[in-house]
């Protein structure tokens, strides 16, 4: 039996012991509802939820009372549209995108386009697939993708938003964090963003969880409502909503998820093997010329293609001798068609991966490809 080698970090990271251990022990020993109860175990889990929103703020330069818990980026992301509708409801937006851009950042607006409710404009990539921070155009919305899924490039998020601002002061400005915040560290005061969303289970945390970072709290509109975000309901049906983050968390939060993602940011921040193994698994590839990278050596993950071979054909050959990567068009429609393919393979890593991992791995690859 081949032992599976999981080199799909980008897509989801598998959960350490320490994160599933205090789960477990979460569910064990201390589950209750958060924002509603009195007892001593209600009482936990709000100080619980509470010291891991201060761990997140921490973490990305925040104010707790700035960080949302989501389901997702995807969530994030598809809340973020409604609640810039709902704050200018007669306004028709400009809304800037990139080919970088995850289905899951465009999508929602390009949504909103096809019905006529916004135009989208495109903020093009210099020869390097960056964005081109002298061609920013005008817009009322710009989403940014802090990280390709399929280049692995950080970009200069702080850059970006200023060139934009010179183009629109008032232009809102949406980071889509998602892999970026699984290799480089996030200073949201330093970009000076208006809003960030990420994923949880990147980074090593349970699925179901997301951040969603806003600037002005104060200044947004709730887009959900339900029970935990209520101050006060008057006769005549108006209401008063709590502060955030309250206000942006109705309904019961996904606890179990919340209990372990300040472990996952502890052991997920003091792990900085991504780059070393990479670049070994890169040194081999770049030598079997039937692969063609399309990163490069310094990107926080690798994706290619194979001369002659359907990517799906070689996904489905390298995954029955246990290598576990990520073939496809990633989510990434786009950026797979300025680079005028359909689809490409990906390897990436996360602290669980050992160089034995990646001579197994590139050991396949070479068989797969006959070199
Ligand atoms: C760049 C990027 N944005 C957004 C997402 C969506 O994240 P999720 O599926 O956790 O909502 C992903 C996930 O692959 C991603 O890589």
């Amino acid at each position: 039996m081949n032992k599976i080698i999981y080199l799909d970090a980008a897509a989801s990271a598998l959960k350490s012991r320490a994160v599933i251990d205090t789960e477990m022990d979460f569910l064990r020993e201390h589950y209750a509802n958060a924002g509603r109860g009195v007892c001593a175990r209600a009482t936990a889990v709000d100080g619980m939820v509470n010291h891991t929103r201060h761990r997140v703020a921490d973490f990305i330069g925040a104010n707790a009372t700035q960080i949302v818990f989501t389901s997702g980026t995807t969530d994030g992301m598809n809340r973020i549209v409604q609640m810039i509708r709902s704050m200018y409801p007669q306004s028709h937006f400009v809304v800037a995108v990139s080919d970088l851009d995850h289905h899951s950042a465009r999508m929602p607006w390009q949504n909103l386009a096809n019905r006529g409710e916004c135009d989208l404009v495109l903020c093009p990539l210099n020869a390097a697939f960056d964005i081109d921070v002298d061609q920013i155009p005008v817009a009322d919305v710009m989403v940014i993708t802090a990280m390709s899924n399929v280049l692995g490039v950080p970009q200069d998020v702080a850059s970006i938003i200023r060139h934009a601002r010179r183009k629109n002061p008032h232009v809102i400005t949406i980071i889509d964090a998602a892999q970026y915040v699984a290799h480089a560290k996030i200073d949201v005061h330093e970009w000076g963003c208006d809003f960030l969303c990420f994923s949880g289970h990147k980074i090593g945390a349970d699925t179901g969880l997301g951040v969603m970072y806003i600037r002005d709290p104060d200044a947004t509109a709730a887009d959900k409502f339900g029970g935990g975000m209520v101050n006060k309901i008057l006769d005549n049906g108006e209401f008063i909503l709590n502060p955030s983050p309250e206000k942006f968390e109705a309904g019961t939060m996904p606890l179990t998820q919340i209990s372990g993602l300040g472990v996952a940011i502890d052991e997920w921040t003091a792990w900085d093997g991504a780059s070393e193994l990479i670049s070994y698994m890169y040194d081999a590839l770049v030598k079997i010329p039937r692969i063609n990278l399309l990163t490069g050596r310094g990107a926080a993950l690798i994706s290619f293609t194979v001369d002659g071979m359907h990517i799906l054909d070689f996904g489905m050959r390298v995954g029955a001798r246990g290598i576990c990567m990520r073939v496809g068009n990633m989510c990434a429609t786009w950026i797979h068609r300025a680079l005028g393919i359909a689809g490409s393979a990906r390897l990436s890593v996360g602290p669980w991966n050992t160089r034995a991992d990646a001579d197994r791995a590139i050991e396949i690859i070479r068989d797969v490809v006959g070199q």
